[in-house]
């Protein structure tokens, strides 16, 4: 067995909930590695005896699963309400210029992942990013700049 295959045999027969579903498999794989491989589709119809297409099914309805291995960095800006009607537009147009980015997306180098979320949670402290998973809140499209320039500054091993 591969480490990558190790990997995913420990993340889905790792679950200790009493439900135990295609879709919390995959949760449970995306929450180990960042991302569902092939190799994970095929395992969790295994496991579930289901078909590969099934599972597939299931993984491509929910957009925030990943199919590629993820960037070195992740930074979300926060789009729901609260974000919006302080300027989460202006943080979002001033990460992706930091970034070199047109869209939300990977950065060719795949040194950073830009993504939107829906609602990081701390609507008090809108417009709110976060930065590998590190929320920072009551940020302007200046100060999400400079958060975005620092993380790319650090040095890559795996962030
Ligand atoms: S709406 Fe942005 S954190 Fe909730």
């Amino acid at each position: 067995m591969s480490g990558l295959e190790q990997r995913i045999h420990d993340a889905v027969h790792g679950q200790t909930q009493p439900t135990v579903t295609v879709l919390s498999s995959l949760l449970a794989v995306e929450d180990e590695l960042g991302y569902i491989p092939k190799d994970a589709l095929e395992f969790v119809a295994g496991f579930s005896n289901a078909t590969v297409n099934d599972v597939w099914a299931v993984a491509s309805f929910y957009p925030n699963f990943r199919f590629e291995p993820p960037a070195e960095h992740a930074v979300e800006v926060c789009w729901g309400a609260s974000c919006h009607v302080v300027g989460a537009m202006g943080v979002f147009k001033s990460v992706l210029e930091a970034a070199g980015l047109e869209a939300a997306g990977d950065t060719p180098d795949m040194r950073l992942t830009v993504r939107f979320n829906t609602c990081l949670g701390a609507c008090s402290q809108a417009p709110v990013m976060s930065l590998d998973h590190h929320l920072a809140g009551r940020v302007t499209p200046e100060s999400a700049a400079k958060k975005v320039a620092s993380l790319l500054e650090q040095d890559g091993n795996g962030g």
